[in-house]
């Protein structure tokens, strides 16, 4: 078997939705899965994988391909590291071809933070440590949890692990550039040490804590660095990732502490912003971890604006959002130890909708005496009534509104019906939009283009197809037409059964014959072909060709000045004419 046999097999054990489904939620609408486009800024789910055809596509920035094309272009990988991932990721062996790992250029920065690491944990252990040890064990933070979580100590001198990293040879602009010095001093002087991860779970900077009870620099942090940019992770991600694939769920909180006291209580899809501002790339990884999603912020000013603004910003990007508010001045670490694991756990369970969260923020802020702020109210819990889904849920909000302000229930259900209709108005309009584009691409086809492209899909789906192109019946009018339709031939030849997933592998290399097939795929035509539809789409190509050449012989005919040559080319265009109506098939 040669390699592109090998790779065929492979791909053909392994299911695109199950893999995409691990980047992008999907939801099942039809025959077909739809998820939102990562290749383009989108809130709309404009992808759609199939799953009979194992391509997807979306619609609105034409991306397509096979489930190794999706890895590759979203982890920016060569195609040998996506067979490698996707083996992975479906959990499917690769024993084909040996893949060599990903040579890694940082490779020599994860050994040198693995390194500072080291050193950091070795402190813990040694007596200069005593007073932090203290102060963690005072916190709950117990021995296992120090080796689990992997906590270190920086000791209170100038430049001890400066001249360590030295004496290894490391150079001191390199130490500098990644934020392990600071000039020729050591970063951090008395601190608790809390490793922070890449998203593949790498040791790539630290949060050194202070522990003598200041406010002032509680945490100290890496700085940006090459391979460590704060708005770029998310504290856990690589470990919450299978728990929130697997729950369908990912809940989001401020800080390590809070994420590394909720896995203790058993809860271990939790990640941590490092704060309460979230950037758009943190929320495209909580998108991408699962649609749920709790956000779970501190008992505080701060902590309720979070929730409040990064889940709106989560709403926008399609997640459904719900809330756990802890009382004031805890955060989830002091709320587990207050009042214990289980009962953050039924927090957690019972996160209410973002909708109603907004709610209850409404009412606390209205001036009950003033009828326009009422009104103004009941108009805004209306407005987010009509983003539940749920309708029983509706009305419970509705009923209890009517009898709170002393309204009828059938006013404020027709203001509610009213906000519905222009919702679905809205996405009834979003779904034409869809369509539009779809159509669009269609139209800038002419009839012609349209016949070469339809029959060069079904000579990869319909064999009768193929072989009317193997028996010299189809021309197609344009270069590429013609290559790939010759490598759509010399590939069932060679490989005998073929399907378009498989050959966007085939044609790896040759980025003009994919942009052909993507064009050829994106008709979204039926595999069941008509040999009627067929034989008319060779039709129309043989009249492309007449046609083609009639206007070459008419251009030759106002050059000719010989009128015997004239005539005889009068002749063949006559014949070209009368052969006009004279079809295949009939
Ligand atoms: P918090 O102030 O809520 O800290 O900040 P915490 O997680 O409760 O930690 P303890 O309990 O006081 O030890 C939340 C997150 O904000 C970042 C840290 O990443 C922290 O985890 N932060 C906070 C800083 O980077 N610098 C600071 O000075 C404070
Ligand atoms: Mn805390």
């Amino acid at each position: 078997m040669d390699s592109i046999s090998t790779i065929n097999e492979f791909r053909g054990k392994v299911d695109i939705v199950d893999v995409i489904s691990r980047y992008i939620p999907l939801k099942q609408r039809g025959k077909n899965f739809f998820g939102v486009c990562p290749f383009h800024d989108d809130t709309n789910p404009s992808m759609s994988v199939s799953r009979e055809k194992q391509i997807y596509r979306c619609f609105s920035c034409g991306a397509s391909g096979n489930v190794f094309n999706f890895v590759m272009d979203y982890e920016h990988v060569s195609f040998p590291e996506s067979l490698r991932i996707v083996a992975e990721k479906a959990g499917i062996e690769w024993n084909g071809i040996t893949v060599s790992k990903k040579n890694n250029k940082n490779e020599k920065y994860y050994e040198l933070y693995e390194l500072a690491h080291k050193y950091y944990q070795n402190n813990m252990n040694s007596s200069y440590a005593k007073k932090a040890k203290e102060y963690l064990l005072n916190r709950k933070i117990t021995e296992e949890m120090i080796i689990k979580y992997k906590i270190g100590f920086s000791l209170d001198r100038l430049d001890h692990l400066t001249k360590l990293l030295l004496s290894k040879g490391y150079d001191l602009t390199t130490l500098n550039d990644f934020g392990l010095t600071n000039f020729d001093k050591d970063v951090y002087m008395n601190r608790i040490i809390f490793p922070l991860y890449d998203l593949e779970g790498r040791v790539v900077g630290f949060s050194g804590r202070r522990y003598d009870g200041k406010k002032e620099n509680k945490y100290v942090n890496t700085k940006g660095t090459p391979i460590f940019q704060k708005g770029d992770i998310l504290y856990n991600y690589h470990e919450a990732r299978e728990f929130a694939r697997s729950k369908n769920q990912i809940i989001v909180m401020e800080g390590f502490m809070a994420v590394i006291r909720s896995k203790e209580a058993g809860i271990h899809n939790a990640v941590g912003l490092m704060g309460t501002a979230m950037t758009k790339e943190q929320s495209k990884l909580i998108r991408r971890l699962s649609e749920n999603v709790v956000v779970c912020f501190d008992g505080d000013e701060p902590g309720r604006k979070a929730c409040l603004d990064n889940g709106l910003e989560l709403e926008k990007l399609g997640c459904q959002v719900s809330v756990v508010q802890l009382e004031d001045g805890l955060d989830p670490d002091d709320y587990i130890l207050k009042f214990g694991e289980e009962s953050f756990r039924n927090l957690v369970k019972n996160a209410i909708t973002l909708s109603d969260y907004r709610i209850k923020v409404l009412k606390k802020n209205i001036d009950l005496s003033s009828d326009l702020e009422k009104s103004e109210y009941i108009q805004s819990v209306l407005v987010e009534t009509s983003k539940i889904e749920d309708e029983i849920h509706r009305e419970f909000i509705l009923k209890k509104l009517a009898n709170e302000f002393n309204i009828s229930y059938n006013t404020l259900e027709k203001r509610l019906l009213s906000l519905l209709n222009q919702k679905e108005l809205d996405t009834k309009k979003q779904k034409r939009n869809e369509f539009i584009v779809v159509e669009k691409n269609k139209e800038k086809k002419d009839k012609y283009d349209l016949a070469a492209y339809a029959l060069l899909y079904y000579m990869l789906v319909d064999k009768r197809c193929l072989n009317y192109y193997n028996e010299g019946k189809i021309n197609f009018p344009r270069e590429e037409e013609r290559f790939l339709a010759s490598e759509i031939s010399y590939y069932d030849q060679k490989y005998g059964i073929i399907t378009p997933a498989d050959f966007y592998t085939y044609l790896e290399n040759n980025d003009k014959l994919k942009k052909v097939l993507n064009d050829v795929l994106a008709l979204n035509l039926d595999q069941q072909v008509d040999d009627m539809v067929i034989l008319d789409y060779i039709n129309v190509l043989k009249e492309y060709q007449k046609n083609q050449e009639r206007n070459r012989l008419e251009k030759l005919m106002k050059q000719e000045n010989d009128v015997m040559k004239q005539a005889e080319i009068a002749l063949k265009i006559a014949l070209l004419k009368e052969n006009r109506n004279e079809k295949l098939g009939s």
